[in-house]
């Protein structure tokens, strides 16, 4: 017998079943609740209480810095297998075989070949153009290419469409980052793995030989991992609004990137490397920048600090500051700025506002570090994480079409006007 929740609304009382999860949390089911109440419903800005569905993905635990993917560890995930593997994961709900990992890698490549006609997309664009603004494009624009919408009840369908945009987005990616050096466009390399061929068509120069480097290419598949998935963040639930309406994969995946865009949210990494750098233009003076962001008149706030969920630390914060650690070394990098991310993460650890509000590094803290040692320009640090988030956002996109899931469309408490008559404009 499920546990009930009960509500007196003005003396009536009226009882919703309390659905308790795999990981024991709980939720009460309110979609009767207009019904039985005659039209009362509830209000939640930001949804910071409210959940929009169930879901088998992925589980995080805020208070304990728990992160899993189908019940597996980010920890161990990020040390034991590869980027496709946990795509595999994430979308299809268990690990992959030797063989069928093998058929998904080769799939993938098969796959990878981009309409030269997009091109035009591209060169439309001004330099300047962001690089999220031109992947939204551009994936958006994949549906012109492959009009044939997918049919969520084919697994064959729906397994040609994944495998189609994850060999075609590398490319899109490859082409940002190329127009935004002003360098020549290129193709996916099939003999080289998924990421080495991503590093390749991003970094190739015209002219000379591409030399791999395993340093940058364990770093960038561990960070692809730790960008995989992340429940109901707020660029998965766009994909998965859009995706309700029964809009196209590709159509919902470019809603996704748009959204990830935010500063507040995938745009935080671009924005932690730039307010770093302000730290260090301005002398390295952090207790300034954590006054002002203690300075509610102030609109700066600690980039990459705070999360919705993670009220302890961001478990991949954590690999990820050990990461840029080990990346820098084995690039014998030295960067300033990593060592003013170190001081303001232990001023902020012993800042009785941040401790407070349980303002901890999140995902975005580092991550950049490690980006721009590899080279990455810092406006491309969000299509890193739109690349990393691919697979979370299909695996998401197609749990909701497949369980059937209703169009979403919240209800709201109107206050504007009442009532009221026109007046004709000579009268006003
Ligand atoms: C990602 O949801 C996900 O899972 C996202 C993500 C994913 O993998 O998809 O994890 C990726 O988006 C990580 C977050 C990246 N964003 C940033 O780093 C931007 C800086 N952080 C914040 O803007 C903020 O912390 C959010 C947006 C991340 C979370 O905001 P919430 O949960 O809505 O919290 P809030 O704005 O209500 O803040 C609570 C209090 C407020 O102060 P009071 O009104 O209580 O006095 O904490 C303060 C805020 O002003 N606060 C900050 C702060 N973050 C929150 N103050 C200074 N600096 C900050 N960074």
């Amino acid at each position: 017998m499920s546990e009930i929740a009960k509500i007196d609304v003005n003396g009536s009382v009226y009882e919703f079943p309390i659905i308790e999860g795999s990981e024991n949390e709980k939720a009460i089911d309110i979609s009767k609740l207009r019904g039985l109440t005659g039209g009362i419903t509830t209000i939640d800005p930001g949804y910071k209480n409210t959940g929009s569905c169930e879901s088998a993905i992925t589980f995080l635990d805020g208070e304990k810095g728990i992160l899993r993917y189908r019940g597996y560890s980010i920890e161990e995930l990020a040390d034991k297998a590869d980027f496709l593997e946990v795509a595999y994961l994430l979308i299809f709900g268990n690990l992959p075989n030797a063989e069928t990992l093998e058929k998904f890698k080769q799939d993938i490549k098969e796959h990878a070949v981009v309409d030269e006609d997009l091109k035009k997309i591209v060169d439309a664009f001004p330099r300047a153009a962001h690089p999220m603004g031109v992947l939204a494009s551009l994936t958006s624009a994949l549906t012109a290419f492959n009009p044939s919408s997918v049919d969520v009840d084919s697994e064959e369908a729906m397994y040609k469409a994944i495998v189609k945009i994850m060999g075609k987005f590398p490319v899109l990616v490859g082409w940002t980052m190329r127009k935004n050096q002003g360098m020549p466009f290129r193709y996916s390399d099939s003999s080289l793995g998924y990421v080495e061929n991503i590093l390749k068509m991003m970094f190739k120069k015209p002219g000379e030989k591409y030399v791999q480097n395993p340093i940058l290419v364990d770093a960038l598949d561990k960070l692809l991992i730790l960008h995989a998935d992340h429940e109901q963040n707020c660029s998965t639930s766009t994909v998965r609004i859009v995706g309700s309406a029964h809009a196209g994969l590709f159509a919902s995946l470019s809603s996704g990137i748009s959204a990830l865009w935010g500063p507040l949210h995938g745009g935080a990494n671009q924005a932690v490397l730039e307010m770093l750098e302000a730290i260090k233009e301005d002398g390295g003076d952090t207790k300034k920048y954590m006054a002002k962001a203690k300075d509610k008149s102030d609109p700066f706030r600690l980039m990459g600090f705070g999360h919705r969920v993670y009220k302890n630390f961001d478990p991949r914060a954590k690999i990820i500051k050990v990461a840029a650690d080990e990346v820098l070394g084995d690039l014998g990098v030295e960067d300033p700025i990593l060592d003013i991310a170190k001081g303001l993460e232990q001023e902020a650890l012993k800042d009785d506002y941040f401790v407070k509000r349980k303002l901890y590094p999140n995902v975005d803290f580092y991550s950049g570090i490690i980006y721009r040692a590899m080279g990455i320009p810092t406006e491309m640090f969000t299509v890193m994480f739109a690349l990393g988030r691919l697979p979370g956002w299909i695996a998401q996109w197609r749990e909701m079409r497949l369980r059937k899931e209703p169009i979403g469309r919240p209800r709201q408490v109107y206050i504007g006007e009442n009532s009221r008559e026109f007046v004709k404009i000579n009268r006003r």
